[in-house]
């Protein structure tokens, strides 16, 4: 049963040497005594196993103040595995540098309903683009010597009762969609632990899932690292340490766990042992305890006192225990944690702030533009309007949130641009936005009230529409920044909060310019998008968010994003859009649109988007030379185009190379990406841009065979700046691997 992979002979003389009860305690978290850790794996003095640390993830490290990164659907939208390595490396080190041994990021589940209230943690709708960019993280955040953590294993969609809902999903589906990044970030990478969700898989929570964690995982991709479960995910201590489970976590009960992080769980804590201390956190839990939250939210581990006695009672080989603490214990071995070997890290590096700045800069996405972008050198006067343009957009709610070493606002970020000969104006035009990282806290850490905070920043009669109209008539521009405001745990709506839409239509009439700077973890509806001169996504930004819309408003930078996501003109438009599919109807949600998810389902029902998957403009021009295809010895292909940037300022565009096959036997997508590069281009530079499509992007999932199977016939080879916007096709032929005009 042992993976040999997973174990060697120093570990297993350590191993040899431990009790049931020494065993028992290295498969289950603990109170980190540091109060850092997300989640911590006491060591053993007595056989000499360090303690192993890990820590949120993923877009900066939650320990401590630390660089806040920006969201990770941002640096999907760069669509560049080598800028996901810089950042890669900065976190790595970052997780050292707090004292952490493992990150808890990447994530990459697939963005399959866009009202999924992680999408900024997750980086596409598609598994090609999430694959790229999970490897080059993972490679990066561990060669800089700390353990990555892909998550969350699998078909974790969607936040909206994710601890008990079951992703109904058919195998093709899994394997073409949902598993591919993970299979990726193991094959490939050589992923340190992968993350077991919460959420059920055709019934089966992730963390018992035999067969998706022991068949397909461990054995059939060759995992030998280690399973560790979200959050007080685990329910059952033999199901889950038969299906593959080796880490329960955080092992503690939630009152006892981070005591640092809540006031009502450090009181209770505190409460002498004879008090019903699970009872007093279940009812202060009850506010925002989501429905069907798993019960060991209050009590220990599975993994201490009932597999224990399952270990006793044989319904658990103790050997299946040896094999969970050798993945565990080889990967710090592999990591030097047994002959401190880690390298140092650090966390307040300038160095890594200009990585972020990098990244927003490239994830930022100019979806419209009429022309009023860039901004000229000096407009006598820009209207900054938006309920939260004087905060910087730092990220989400959750686990992920991050307290960063730094932050600058987009109306800080404006001023700080302009020369002072600009008047730069600013109106709220609606009530604040609250966001989970607010600093305003008041006394006793309470919120300070809006209006409250109003009258200190001088803005006592509140924030109006009408108010940021006149603003915005008056101003040779105006700029509304709008944000919605998503958290793990809930979904969000597509419609952005406090009627932010009606103030983009007032601006939008009263303003000569409107720029819209969009602040989303993901699509968003957009009713006015037909008023506005400008649309400018920079997703969550990170503290240098007022840099970032400053640089790219102003042309410092081309603006070089492409959509990871697809933006619909209706809710009804994307494929998961009845109450069966999402989100779901008595805890199940049915995944019946298959394979059909994103630009897949848009292609297939030939529905106009409101911006397609891939689309980005740019301040620049670029043209394509003809597109050849060369067939390769199996079935793939080299594709080759020339880009031309042919205006006059540099930039980035992003090559992609999608594939659909002609007259497949089974329903197939149109077209799938299969390649793509990010290539910078200076003012007047042409460069020659090369292409892999490799065997599997011809292959479909044949589930009567349990592979993947490549079909005689023709292949369609579309080459463009968007899965919509196509600069040139030619056709490929399997049976004598020959291109065809
Ligand atoms: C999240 C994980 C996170 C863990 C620890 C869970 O709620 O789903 O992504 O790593 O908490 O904070």
């Amino acid at each position: 049963m042992t993976n040999p992979d997973s174990s060697n002979d120093r570990i297993d003389a350590l191993i040899e040497k431990l009790t049931l009860q020494e065993k028992i305690d290295l498969v289950h978290g603990d109170h980190d005594p540091a109060e850092l850790a997300t989640g911590y794996l006491p060591g053993n003095d007595r056989v000499g196993v360090p303690s192993l640390s890990l820590v949120d993830g993923p877009m900066g490290v939650r320990a401590v103040t630390a660089t806040a990164f920006p969201a990770s659907i941002a640096l999907a939208a760069a669509w560049d595995s080598d800028l996901a390595r810089e950042q890669g490396e900065a976190l790595g080190t970052e997780v050292l540098g707090a004292d952490q041994d493992v990150l808890l990021a990447p994530g990459f589940n697939i963005i399959r309903a866009p009202q999924c209230g992680r999408s900024f943690e997750y980086y596409s709708e598609d598994p090609h683009l999430s694959s790229r960019l999970a490897v080059g993280t993972i490679e990066s955040v561990q060669s800089a010597g700390a353990m990555a953590t892909a998550k969350h294993y699998v078909a974790n969609n969607q936040e909206h009762q994710r601890h008990a809902v079951s992703a109904e999903v058919d195998e093709r589906t899994l394997r073409e969609i949902y598993l591919p990044a993970f299979e990726a970030a193991v094959k490939e990478a050589d992923v340190a632990s992968v993350m077991a969700s919460y959420n059920r898989i055709n019934g089966t929570y992730a963390t018992e899932h035999e067969r998706l964690l022991t068949d397909v995982l461990k054995d059939e991709w060759g995992f030998d690292g280690f399973v560790v479960s979200d959050w007080w995910a685990t329910t059952d201590a033999v199901g889950a340490a038969r299906g593959g489970l080796d880490l329960d976590m955080p092992g503690v009960p939630v009152h006892e766990w981070q005591e640092n992080e809540s006031r009502i769980h450090r009181a209770i804590g505190a409460l002498p042992d004879a008090a019903p201390k699970d009872k007093l956190a279940a009812l202060a839990a009850k506010p925002w305890l989501p429905d069907g939250a798993n019960p060991n939210l209050f009590e220990g581990s599975v993994f201490e006192d009932p597999l224990r006695e399952a270990v006793k009672g044989g319904k658990v080989p103790e050997t299946a225990l040896d094999e969970k603490i050798a993945r565990t214990l080889s990967q710090m071995e592999r990591f030097g944690m047994f002959d401190d070997e880690q390298p140092e890290g650090s966390v307040n590096d300038p160095a890594h702030e200009t990585v972020a700045r990098r990244v927003a800069e490239r994830g930022t996405v100019l979806l419209q533009n009429d022309g009023v972008l860039p901004l000229d050198e000096e407009p006598a006067s820009i209207a900054v309007i938006g309920p939260n343009a004087d905060k910087a957009k730092i990220g989400g709610g959750g686990s992920s949130e991050v307290d960063p070493t730094d932050a600058i606002s987009p109306l800080d970020g404006i001023r700080e641009r302009t020369d002072g000969e600009t008047t730069v104006s600013f109106e709220r035009g609606v009530e604040r936005i609250e966001d989970p990282h607010d600093e305003d806290e008041g006394p006793f850490g309470l919120p300070v009230p809006d209006a409250i905070d109003d009258a200190l920043s001088g803005d006592d009669e509140g924030p109006s529409i009408d108010a940021a109209a006149r603003v915005a008539e008056s101003a040779d521009v105006a700029v509304v920044v709008v944000q919605d405001n998503a958290s793990e745990s809930e979904d969000r709506s597509l419609w952005l909060p406090n009627e932010q839409d009606q103030l983009v239509a007032a601006v939008a009439d009263a303003a000569e310019k409107t720029v819209v700077v969009a602040r989303t973890a993901g699509p968003v509806r957009m009713p006015w998008a037909g008023d506005v001169d400008a649309i400018v996504e920079t997703w969550y930004p990170g503290q240098e968010d007022g840099h970032v819309t400053a640089s790219v408003l102003f042309g410092d930078v081309d603006p070089s994003g492409r959509l990871p996501v697809t933006f619909a003109r209706r809710t009804d438009h994307y494929p998961a859009s009845t109450e069966g599919q999402y989100p779901g109807i008595e805890l199940e949600a049915e995944y019946s649109e298959g394979v059909f998810v994103g630009y897949r389902h848009f292609d297939a029902e030939d529905i106009e988007p409101l911006f397609p998957f891939g689309h980005g403009l740019s301040y620049t021009d670029f043209e394509y030379d003809d597109v050849t295809v060369e067939a390769g010895d199996g079935p793939e292909a080299t594709v080759e185009v020339t880009v031309e940037n042919v205006g006059d300022r540099d930039g980035h565009e992003v090559v992609q190379a999608y594939l659909g096959q002609d007259d497949p036997s089974v329903e197939r997508p149109p077209k799938e990406l299969a390649a793509f590069e990010s290539v910078e281009l200076a003012a007047g530079e042409s460069k020659t841009v090369t292409l892999e499509i490799e065997e599997r992007d011809f292959a479909y999932y044949d589930t009567e065979e349990s592979a993947w199977t490549v079909e005689d016939g023709d292949y369609t080879v579309s080459v463009g700046r968007s899965s919509r916007d196509i600069v040139d096709t030619d056709t490929v032929s399997v049976e004598d691997l020959t291109v065809v005009e």
